[in-house]
């Protein structure tokens, strides 16, 4: 570790997004000391980080091949859900390089001069990892298309007829953007990445890999099917699977006898209202209300989010995703519906129409 990247402490590299399944119900005292433990179980280089085979190989092969040309790596932009690794990924960009680590995001970056000042104190090689980078605003977005293409930075000096326009050579430096909205990435912005990776769910036996690795840093005794259990009931995040151990770590050391096996494990997810699918109470309000509220009936974003007390946004980032990937609930034009198996989880019959309309 470089002694530059040391001074860039792993409590910056927190998550900002605000809406983050895991974090939102917590008091700002609470959240920090999560933010603190998070970090902890953060995996710092490529071979600590489980899954995503086939972009950890592609990235080996970018990283490598630009440390070998002693340049810095192409722009990087990492999309997928909250909590799948993408700051992870972001800080083991810089760490693989051994360059030093800049975090901001889309949101903090008010105007041109916020991203001129980070820009100008960059040094060769450095990462600069911009979270939520499709909040970016228009003013901002200009900076930052002539850094990324040509390493320069435009300042307009004056106003009016006399304004002109001066150019600065900015050092290379590696840009790694995150978004939980690939959709809302435009096109100009998209192009400018040599690198576009899209972090998919991870499967059980993934999970468990994290489960069992963080339990060893945990210092907490887990056996393979205990791990297994929270695994699945971590909604494919690795994420969730690191903060559902450490429920159930709480739990087993003041119910049980502090070891997690299968049946600890699943009494303490029950104490904290995770079900077997993972789904906790906002996932199943949502269900409740397209299928006994609504009866099946398509039912608009905004008055779903009125009807569970949650925001829209919220709904649609962190709790929508995993509840289509399971097809427990279905987009329409007019509306969101329930697929079947949300009747069947909330122990309703499937209405003949609805079996009918998926085939099932
Ligand atoms: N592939 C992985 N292997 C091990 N742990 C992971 C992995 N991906 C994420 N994590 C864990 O999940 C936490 C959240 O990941 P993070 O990178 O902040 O997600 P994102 O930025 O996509 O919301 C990390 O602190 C880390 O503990
Ligand atoms: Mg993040």
């Amino acid at each position: 570790m470089s002694p530059r990247r040391e001074l860039i402490s792993n409590a910056e590299v927190h998550d900002s997004d605000s809406s983050d399944l895991s974090k939102r119900k917590l008091s700002p005292e609470l959240q920090e000391f999560e933010a603190s433990v998070e970090s902890s179980l953060r995996p710092m280089s490529l071979a600590e980080f489980v899954g995503q085979e086939d972009l950890k190989g592609h990235l080996q092969i970018v990283l490598e091949a630009a440390r070998k040309r002693g340049q810095a790596a192409d722009h990087f932009l990492f999309a997928g859900p909250p909590g799948l690794g993408k700051t992870s990924l972001a800080s083991i960009v810089a760490h693989e390089m051994g360059t030093g680590f800049r975090v901001t995001s889309g949101p903090a970056l008010l105007r041109g001069g916020d991203l001129a000042a980070i820009l100008t104190s960059l040094h060769p090689g450095d990462v600069l990892f911009i979270d939520e980078i499709h909040r970016l605003s228009t003013a901002v977005a200009e900076i930052l298309y002539p850094a990324m293409e040509d390493f320069k930075l435009d300042i307009v000096i004056g106003e009016g007829p006399t304004a002109r326009s001066i150019r600065l050579d900015l050092p290379e430096f590696t840009l790694v953007g995150a978004t939980t909205r690939t959709g809302m990435i435009t096109g100009p912005l998209r192009d400018r990445f040599g690198f576009v990776a899209r972090l998919d769910y991870y499967k059980v036996e993934e999970l468990k890999a994290i489960v069992e690795r963080s339990s060893r840093i945990l210092g907490v005794e887990a056996d393979e099917d205990g791990a297994r259990e929270i695994a699945s009931r971590s909604r494919g995040t690795p994420r969730l699977a690191n903060r559902l151990l450490r429920r159930v770590r709480d739990y087993v050391e003041v119910k049980a006898d502090g070891r997690i096996n299968r049946k600890t494990a699943c009494e303490g997810l029950e104490v904290f209202g995770v079900d077997e699918l993972g789904l906790d109470k906002v996932d199943r309000a949502i269900l409740d209300t397209l299928c006994r509220t609504y009866s099946g009936r398509p039912v608009g974003l905004s008055t779903l989010a009125v009807t569970v007390g949650e925001q829209p946004e919220t709904i649609e980032d962190v709790y929508e995703p995993f509840l289509m990937q399971r097809g427990l609930l279905v987009r329409t034009p007019r509306g969101r519906i329930p697929g079947p198996l949300a009747w069947r989880h909330l122990g309703l019959e499937v209405p003949q129409g609805v079996a009918s309309l998926f085939g099932d």
